[in-house]
């Protein structure tokens, strides 16, 4: 029997994903992405370089790993192409990619939809990545979109090309949008069919077989984080996509009851790009301290990214709903030197204790953190590789984070670097 292991993050996206399914993907004999699409911006650092991705896998540095890029994923497919080239610049250009001949492709109107959508909303802006991912996923469940595995047929296409030109070019119109021509859609299509072709399978086959098989390691890789969910998220300041370990069996084309290991990510503290809600925001000089030490500037759009304390309302929230069996913790030596640190127990919403979020962002805009405060500690804890060797007053804010989600921490990063990792629970060092 195989084993599994769901990498999801859990709070706005960004909690560093990138780097914990890296360190997994290198025991992991397959990497599938199941959600999302280039609007993703995971950075992966080792052996001193840093290398980011976005649509494509992050088992691609290993080239015994097979990467799969699933069909609940939108895929751009000349952003595969540029991400691909990018890869090769930079030394790495033997890997194992594979991608769902379902998956809805990301189309070039869907960008400048994406744009435009986002002016015609005057002052109440999503702050999307403007990769086109809402539009391409309307296109989906409207039934107009194009599949991957639609381009290896040159006369299907043609005719799902046309259908779709004939609806997205009077929406382009209408909004004041350059339409786009057929022949030359048609044409640049075919080329990346070339390019792209061999690498398009039925990944569900694909993965399916390697789940059944004996000993076999596989890794599900989530993008964006549980509270940027269309469903459960901060409705409208959301992504189109489902971040969570539920929606593996949808994206990757998989039995539900496969996924028994999910791993939550979430930052030592919080982090949101974008707007909407976020009831633990800093505007102080602890959030200055905190961006610079933790680069947090994001991956995608280069946006300073809002910063606040941990917030164990969200972490309960997520949990309840992804079905989280240990936490993550990120970026835990960017607290270091700080006088104290707090973590958010439960929200007062007029003037009544709440400990779960509500669902308008009227009201999630309202709610005001309560806090408890534990000492902090002066130790740079990058070297660290041995959860004993952690300072004590570190330890205790750990504890206190297991204690108030009721979820045990089963990972600790120390720093950007694949060493810098710090693995407590039993299970995760099987992995
Ligand atoms: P979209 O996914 O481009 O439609 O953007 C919708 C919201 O999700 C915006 O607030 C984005 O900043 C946010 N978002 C999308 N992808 C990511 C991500 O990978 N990390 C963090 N935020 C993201």
């Amino acid at each position: 029997m195989s084993q599994r292991l769901v990498v999801i993050g859990s709070q706005w996206g960004d909690e560093g994903k990138g780097k914990i399914t890296d360190y997994f993907a290198c025991r992991a004999d397959m990497v599938v992405r199941y959600q999302g699409g280039n609007n993703a911006g995971h950075s992966v650092m080792f052996n001193g370089k840093k290398y980011s991705l976005q649509s494509i896998p992050s088992g691609i540095f290993n080239p015994a790993t097979i990467n799969i890029m699933g069909n609940g994923m939108v895929i751009n497919p000349e952003s595969v192409v540029l991400e691909l080239q990018k890869l090769k610049d930079q030394g790495i250009s033997d890997y194992k990619l594979y991608i769902s001949d379902r998956a809805t492709m990301v189309m070039p109107w869907h960008s400048d939809l994406d744009g435009a959508y986002e002016c015609i909303k005057g002052g109440k802006l999503i702050g999307t990545t403007k990769k086109g991912i809402g539009p391409a996923y309307s296109d989906k469940y409207n039934r107009i979109g194009l599949r991957m595995g639609d381009m290896l047929e040159p006369e299907y296409f043609a005719e799902r090309l046309a259908a779709a030109l004939e609806v997205k070019n009077k929406e382009l119109e209408m909004l004041g949008l350059k339409p786009y021509d057929y022949k030359i859609v048609f044409d640049r299509y075919m080329e990346l069919a070339d390019i792209l072709g061999s690498m398009i399978i039925d990944t569900s086959a694909l993965i399916n077989k390697e789940l059944r098989e004996e000993g076999k390691k596989i890794l599900f890789e989530g993008a964006q984080g549980m509270m940027l969910c269309i469903d459960h998220g901060t409705y409208p300041y959301v992504t189109s996509s489902t971040p969570s370990a539920a929606s593996v069996p949808v994206g990757a084309g998989i039995a539900p009851h496969w996924i028994d290991n999910v791993l939550g990510v979430a930052k030592a503290y919080c982090t949101r790009v974008g707007e909407g809600p976020f009831p633990t925001e800093l505007h102080d000089e602890i959030a200055h301290e905190i961006r610079e030490r933790g680069h947090e500037y994001g991956t995608v759009t280069g946006r300073p990214r809002r910063i606040g304390w941990f917030d164990a309302v969200i972490a309960r929230y997520t949990s309840r709903l992804a079905g989280i069996n240990s936490w993550s913790l990120m970026l835990f030596d960017v607290l270091s030197g700080l006088e104290t640190v707090k973590i958010c127990t439960h929200y007062e919403l007029d003037g009544k204790v709440v400990d779960t979020p509500p669902s308008t962002i009227s009201k999630f805009a309202r709610c005001k953190p309560v806090y408890i405060e534990l000492p902090g500690w002066k130790e740079d804890i990058s070297g660290i590789r041995n959860y004993d060797d952690l300072p004590e007053a570190a330890k205790v804010y750990v504890k206190k984070i297991e204690e108030i989600t009721q979820v045990p921490v089963g990972v600790i990063s120390v720093g950007p670097d694949r060493t810098q990792t710090i693995i407590i629970s039993d299970t995760l060092k099987n992995f």
